[in-house]
């Protein structure tokens, strides 16, 4: 450790990337690789978000350039509630139980850290989104993984999460849809988390990113099962559904004290959210055509998964979980293609979602994550995205499958 380094936080110093970063950032500095490492969707924003924020611009004589409150815009809290009462079918105060925030990651980080304690264990699913365990840690907290296996769906229930709870457990941080497995949590499991979660005073912050690609499906949300907001906290976004990732505008919900003191945290870290775009992002999300717009991007994205499914399975990765219903990403199988393609090389130790992600990225220009970046559970598969534009996980595939000079002893199909 260097001099200064002995000087800064040493919980930050001690969290590394997972090499998935570095991959991630390198396919998105050369071209000439196929980066299927973000879930970017291929639609950009519905037009109707760009035309309210033009006139949204072009009436404020001054321009919308002030600091919005801390809490988000009325407008935006006002259509936020709209949208749950009209999904999850519950009433919730847009005054003092939402919170607008720069992405769901933002909200994700301030549920974290408004409801636990340096030293405070937090629950979290294996396999999971990656970014949890990191900033779980960042802030002190002890990241505790409970295993849910590809068998059960990878659905977490009330008795495996009961079994898992420690002394210093504060938080249960669950995502539905889940990233990277697609898994659903029905309603009933939900609620029984919920409920045992409650009995031990524990929060559940539920990550609803994903909501609308699994209303088909039946999504169930924290807010619909809880018998009021307690200890209960959802976090959802606008990056996923309408295609706006670099805009960092999400929400919270929570019960008014929590909220209350997510506020003041937002206020001390970055005083709050960009104007301008909670103003046409409310207008959007009330909007009638809305969701009929989202549920035909939705039934594209759904084609487009199941497209890249067929062609991945073809060339050894076939899917590890029913994911794909919700269009986004893809978990991969990768022991057949290891077998197939690496096993007889002198390879050095290590999980096979490592090497196989080297491999692609290496020898085939194609950039995927492997799946240690979300636990242990998963560490012989790769995740990929399927959200870009369509054609793309069909040419990674193509470009894996195709023999290369010199390997002719190798199929190119498996
Ligand atoms: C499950 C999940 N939660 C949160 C996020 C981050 O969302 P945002 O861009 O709103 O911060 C992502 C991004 O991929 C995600 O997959």
């Amino acid at each position: 450790m260097s001099l200064l380094e002995d000087t800064m936080n040493t919980d930050l110093l001690g969290i590394t990337n997972h090499p998935s970063k570095e991959m991630s950032e390198l396919a998105r500095r050369d071209p000439g690789i196929v980066d299927l490492t973000i879930g970017e969707p291929f639609f950009g924003p519905p037009p109707m978000v760009l035309q309210f924020l033009r006139e949204d611009i072009a009436r404020h004589a001054d321009g919308p350039w002030s600091y919005a409150p801390s809490a988000g815009t009325a407008e935006l809290r006002r259509a936020i509630a709209g949208y749950i009462e009209r999904t999850a079918g519950v009433e919730v105060d847009p005054e003092r139980e939402i919170l607008v925030t720069n992405g769901a990651a933002q909200a994700l980080w301030l549920a974290v850290f408004t409801t636990t304690c340096p030293g405070d264990d937090v629950l979290l699913t294996d396999p999971t989104y990656m970014l949890y365990e990191r900033l779980v840690l960042s802030m002190g907290r002890r990241p505790v993984r409970v295993p849910v296996a590809p068998e059960s769906g990878f659905q977490l229930d009330a008795a495996t999460f009961a079994s898992a709870v420690t002394p210093k457990a504060r938080a249960l941080v669950l995502d539905s849809p889940g990233n990277p497995t697609g898994a659903i949590l029905g309603r009933e499991c939900l609620r029984e988390i919920v409920q045992t979660a409650s009995e031990l005073g524990i929060h559940v912050i539920h990550d609803e990113v994903m909501d609308f690609t699994a209303f088909p499906h039946g999504h169930a949300s924290v807010l619909g099962v809880a018998p009021d907001l307690g200890l209960v906290a959802s976090v959802n976004s606008f990056s996923k559904r309408f295609g706006v990732p670099g805009w960092r505008i999400g929400w919270l919900v929570a019960a008014a004290d929590v909220i209350a003191q997510c506020t003041k945290a937002q206020t001390l870290s970055t005083l709050g959210c960009a104007s301008p775009l909670q103003l046409s992002l409310a207008r959007a999300l009330a909007h009638p055509d809305t969701d009929t717009y989202l549920s035909r991007r939705v039934d594209q994205l759904v084609t487009h998964a199941e497209a890249a499914k067929d062609a991945w399975t073809r060339i050894g990765f076939p899917p590890r979980s029913s994911g794909g219903r919700s269009g986004f990403y893809l978990l991969l199988d990768a022991r057949p293609f290891y077998k197939a393609r690496l096993q007889h090389r002198d390879d050095p130790a290590g999980a096979i979602g490592d090497k196989v992600a080297r491999t692609l990225l290496e020898e085939h220009r194609v950039a995927v994550v492997s799946g240690t970046a979300f636990g242990g559970t998963v560490q012989d598969c790769v995740r990929i995205s399927v959200a870009g534009p369509p054609h793309r996980a069909l040419d990674a595939a193509r470009r894996i499958g195709s023999v290369e000079p010199g390997r002719e002893g190798e199929k190119a199909q498996i």
